[in-house]
């Protein structure tokens, strides 16, 4: 430890943040919630590694994007490998894919996965360097009619979280065929207002035209609001797959709007491309994102299998969920004396055993500071355990809603708690 650091405070990285019990409990429910859903539609979950070969997003995420460019957390390990923290999880999932041949097990398949990402973006409301994504991917399903189940799946996530107040919003982008054409339509227009875009634009100019709607420069995105529309582009095999996607919204009953400049950060995505924004969120407003990427899985040297899939950010999703507050109900096991000590740690392992949620602390204290601890805790029972109870084998069980207290054996506590 250098002078300089030794006084220091630690703190935690800028952009990141630590999710403290009481906020957890939310973070546990959205996830079983979600979990529940989505085995329900059929999917199994996947884990992969936190870190990859930077490649891996390179090739995936792609060269063009401003998460390649700008925002990546890459470093050099040991072996002088260049490694990069995922920041998101799409590419992950076609590489395990790949690696552990599961295109060789039957079509389509469906993974869920939650957990970390990390992005060097600027920190600010909803908008972290870490932060966690519950993703969705399908493999081996060309059918509009999917695109079209996973939006009513999220949709069905939001309604079960009683979230209103979101907005979805789809597009197409095309696909290897009509982009190209698009592209440079888009290329001529841009290069028109060339002087008075970004700097950032002017590259994507040349790059990669359709990284443009995603620039934040408020300029850039009122001249872009005047660059010709994909929907007007696309081939009739991608027209007819985004119709078809709309209708089985429709047939769905949900609503959306058509938005020509959703294309989405990521330079994988054909055909669909879908958002939900939450007029709650201010400026980072994107609660899910995702599309399809029929291209993904062949550019990484695997089969010609198509994709599509979802992710939702868990930091904005969970700011916009109404969590009702949740009582604790857990007992406080009150004991006096060294031989009631002994006797409580016996009958909390005994209820534990029975699935009951017990606590009990060590240090010698009185019985009105052990209750007090209890009511502090929010503990909705108090187990009275002193000489006496231990001598008679009754227990004082004292009811910390209603006040009232009752003399019970310990066979009787399951049946009493547990009611
Ligand atoms: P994405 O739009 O980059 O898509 O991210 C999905 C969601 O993650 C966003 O809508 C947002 O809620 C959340 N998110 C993104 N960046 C941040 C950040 N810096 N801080 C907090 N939350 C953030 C993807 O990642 C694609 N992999 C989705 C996908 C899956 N497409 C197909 N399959």
């Amino acid at each position: 430890m250098t002078p300089k650091t030794k006084n220091k405070k630690i703190s935690a990285i800028k952009g990141t943040k630590d999710i403290l019990p009481q906020e957890a409990r939310k973070w546990q429910r959205v996830e079983s919630v979600a979990r529940r859903i989505f085995e329900l539609y059929g999917y199994r979950e996947i884990r992969t590694p936190i870190f990859e070969a930077t490649e891996v997003f390179e090739k995936g995420t792609g060269q063009t994007t401003d998460i390649v460019i700008k925002e990546m957390y890459t470093f050099t390990d040991k072996g002088g490998r260049s490694l990069t923290l995922r920041p998101e999880y799409t590419p992950s999932v076609v590489r395990a894919i790949i690696e552990n041949r599961l295109y060789l097990q039957p079509q389509p398949q469906r993974f869920y996965f939650m957990g970390p990402m990390f992005r060097y973006d600027k920190p600010q409301k909803g908008r972290y360097r870490q932060f966690h994504q519950i993703d969705i991917e399908v493999f081996g399903e060309k059918d509009p009619a999917i695109d079209a189940e996973i939006v009513e799946m999220a949709a069905r996530l939001f309604k079960e979280l009683n979230v209103v107040d979101v907005k979805l919003l789809v597009n197409s982008v095309g696909c290897r065929k009509c982009r190209p054409p698009y592209l440079e339509a888009l290329r001529r227009k841009a290069s028109e207002y060339s002087g008075q875009l970004c700097a950032d634009c002017q590259r994507k100019i040349v790059t990669n035209p359709l990284r443009i709607f995603d620039c934040k420069v408020e300029l850039c995105n009122e001249i872009s609001r005047g660059f010709p529309n994909i929907i007007d582009y696309l081939c009739p095999d991608c027209k007819e797959h985004f119709s078809r996607f709309c209708s089985h919204l429709d047939l769905y009953g949900i609503k959306y709007t058509i938005e020509p400049r959703l294309v989405r950060g990521l330079d994988y995505y054909t055909k669909t491309t879908f958002e939900f924004v939450s007029s709650k969120l201010g400026a980072q407003d994107a609660v899910l994102g995702g599309g399809r990427y029929d291209d993904m899985m062949k550019a990484f040297g695997g089969p010609e299998i198509c994709g599509i899939g979802f992710a939702m950010g868990l930091e904005r999703f969970i700011s916009v969920v109404p969590f009702e507050e949740e009582k604790e109900d857990f007992l406080y096991l009150a004991h006096m004396g060294d031989k009631a000590k002994k006797t409580g740690m016996e009958l909390a392992r005994f209820l534990r055993q029975n699935g009951i949620e017990c606590l009990i602390e060590y240090k010698e204290r009185s019985l009105k500071n052990q209750i007090s601890r209890a009511n502090k805790l929010g503990a909705k029972w108090v187990l009275i355990v002193g000489e006496e109870e231990v001598e008679r084998g009754r227990y004082q069980l004292k009811n910390m809603d209603t006040g009232l207290q009752e003399d019970i054996t310990k066979e009787e506590m399951p049946g009493i708690l547990l009611a």
